[in-house]
């Protein structure tokens, strides 16, 4: 069985002070779950919070990228062993983000899908599409491209490792969600995807996770469908309230 999970990508946002007293209050009123939960801090406070967390045994610590390179002359990049170093255990690939403002394409994820599993830091590889891919009706073509190209390399206990997000670029940030059947039948078609080259049982064993406005206002439809595993969330994730709700809610 897939599991349940709900973690907040920070993106470039809060200072030291401000990231550590937003982890200290989402642990300090932690529901009773079996729910995995993420936090995806910069870079900087990794080790930190890594190690503020380190006693509550579902929740993890992921980094927001890494590099595709293992480690030499590259100057500014963090490499998935650095990561893995300082306890981390989950790292984000292929967000929206980067692939637009960064120009990460498939070739460049796929490498860093294998340097993620190399040092044991488990990827939550990212998939979406536009709002002119959607409205060119392309976005499932999309979707298999984006999977495929970055994934179906892996061997089938790699891929057991892999958490998949679905996040539709038209609703990030937007305050526009997927509807629920919308977001259903994307994550439908990926655990298809799954199944074909890999097998139900590997399929059904995958987190798929929703991202993109994902709010505890909107969450309960999400979260109702039944190849929704959880959410990957930004802007709620910024406030503890909001972010232990939504734990609640996928408990
Ligand atoms: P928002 O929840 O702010 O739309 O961001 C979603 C996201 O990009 C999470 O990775």
């Amino acid at each position: 069985m897939s599991e349940k999970i709900i973690a907040g990508n920070w993106k470039m946002n809060k200072n030291r002070n401000e990231a550590l007293d937003l982890v200290s209050s989402v642990l300090q009123d932690l529901p009773d779950t079996s729910t995995k939960v993420i936090f995806a801090p910069p870079y900087l406070y990794l080790e930190e919070v890594a190690r503020m967390c380190a006693d509550f045994s579902n929740v993890k610590v992921a980094a927001q990228n890494c590099s595709h390179f293992d480690k030499g002359a590259y100057t500014g990049e963090i490499s998935a062993q650095m990561i893995a170093s300082v306890n981390a255990d989950m790292v984000i690939i292929g967000h929206s983000e980067r692939r637009e403002y960064f120009g990460e394409e498939e070739l460049i994820l796929s490498e860093k899908v294998n340097k993620a599993l190399k040092y044991n830091l488990q990827p939550i590889y990212c998939v979406g599409e536009s709002l002119d891919q959607r409205k060119a009706e392309e976005h499932f073509d999309i979707i298999e491209n984006q999977i495929a190209k970055a994934l179906f390399h892996l061997d089938e206990e790699n891929m057991k490792k892999v958490v998949i997000a679905y996040e539709p670029v038209w609703a990030i940030g937007t305050g526009e969600t997927a509807t629920p059947e919308q977001a259903q039948k994307i994550h439908a078609f990926i655990r298809k995807l799954l199944t074909d080259q890999y097998g139900e049982e590997i399929a059904k064993s995958i987190s798929i996770l929703y991202g993109g406005s994902c709010k505890p206002a909107n969450a309960q439809g999400l979260f109702a469908q039944q190849d929704i595993d959880g959410g990957l969330i930004g802007g709620a994730s910024l406030v503890a309230e909001d972010f232990v709700k939504l734990i609640e809610m996928r408990s």
